[in-house]
């Protein structure tokens, strides 16, 4: 079952104006049932505006989405969504506690179950040695496990969070990961917006890439990755012309660096045609080595490549 399902969302900012903004163009994705979904993209891709449009804070110029089954809008499945806003500022006279307290009432949390709550959510961000300090005194990390806590104190079903892991140090970014994955495994689904890719390469079970408001890539992070091998083929002697326009030809991609081949191929048939190319053309080879793109690697070349065009 689809959690979110958005049909064609498009939002343009001041569409009359000379400043029109096309944050978001033609966007469709689904996210299923108990599973963590990254949207990732470079600051200003959109990813923020397509969940304020997701809760109804920013109207969609064209398109349609729903929403834990109801269209967008329903309260009944607002109800049901934990939000940690990206850059989320709480009145700093609060302490931990009484934030996690006003946004349970808000929740409509009952109130024989409000304390306990509170105290449970602050155990699992880490904060409960912390909940009669007041917020003005709280780093940044600790903003943002607060932010999650109350993100977490209605019990959602769905949680979306916009940039979970800003400003968190490496420990704290740790634990939060692993917070989320104990989420999924209570049977929660996590939607996340991040521009940290190798964070989100180790939790996401999928994720959609996401530039200048245009979704370009979606699936699981091992087939977004896993297309696209580089070797590096180190040779001696010098190569033939012909050679070079025979792979230009048969689009294999490979280009000269530092006094190797580097060479993007789909398989380890391709490396061994290639290689047979070589030393068919008397070329000597010296050493091979393999390089598994990450999701950053793969994530820079498809950017670069749609800059490019
Ligand atoms: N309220 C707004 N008015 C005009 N432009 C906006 C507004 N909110 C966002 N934008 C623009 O929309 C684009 C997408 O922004 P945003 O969704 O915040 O991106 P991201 O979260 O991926 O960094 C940016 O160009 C941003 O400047
Ligand atoms: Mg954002």
């Amino acid at each position: 079952m689809s959690i979110i399902h958005a049909d064609r969302i498009t939002k343009v900012f001041n569409p009359r104006g000379k400043g029109a903004v096309t944050a978001l163009s033609e966007l469709s994705l689904d996210v299923r049932e108990g599973e963590i979904f990254g949207l990732l993209g470079p600051n200003g891709a959109g990813k923020t505006t397509f969940i304020k449009v997701l809760l109804e804070i920013v109207a969609a110029t064209s398109g349609t989405a729903q929403m834990l089954g109801a269209p967008i809008g329903n309260s009944a499945a607002k109800a049901r969504v934990g939000y940690l806003p990206e850059n989320h500022k709480y009145p700093d006279f609060l302490t931990g506690a009484q934030v996690l307290r006003y946004f349970s009432k808000l929740g409509g949390l009952p109130s024989d179950q409000r304390e306990q709550r509170i105290t449970d959510r602050l155990r699992l961000v880490g904060m409960e040695q912390w909940h009669k300090t007041k917020i003005r005194k709280y780093s940044k990390g600790m903003m943002q496990r607060i932010g999650l806590a109350q993100a977490l104190v209605n019990d959602p079903q769905l949680v979306i969070l916009d940039e979970p892991t800003d400003g968190v140090d490496p420990l704290g970014r740790k634990e939060i990961r692993d917070m989320l994955l104990r989420l999924r495994d209570q049977g929660k689904t996590v939607f996340l917006n991040s521009h940290l890719l190798s964070e989100v390469e180790l939790i996401c079970d999928r994720v959609a890439i996401l530039n200048k408001g245009r979704l370009i890539r979606i699936g699981t992070v091992k087939e977004l990755t896993t297309q696209e091998n580089t070797y590096r083929i180190g040779v001696e002697g010098t190569l033939p012309a012909e050679l070079r326009l025979q792979w230009e030809a048969t689009r294999v991609s490979v280009h000269e660096e530092n006094g190797e081949l580097v060479c993007a191929l789909p398989d380890l048939a391709a490396l061994n045609a290639v290689i047979d190319q070589l030393r068919s053309a008397g070329l000597l080879i010296r050493s091979v080595a393999e390089k598994r793109q990450s999701l950053e690697d793969m994530f820079i070349d498809v950017i670069s490549r749609e800059e490019a065009q």
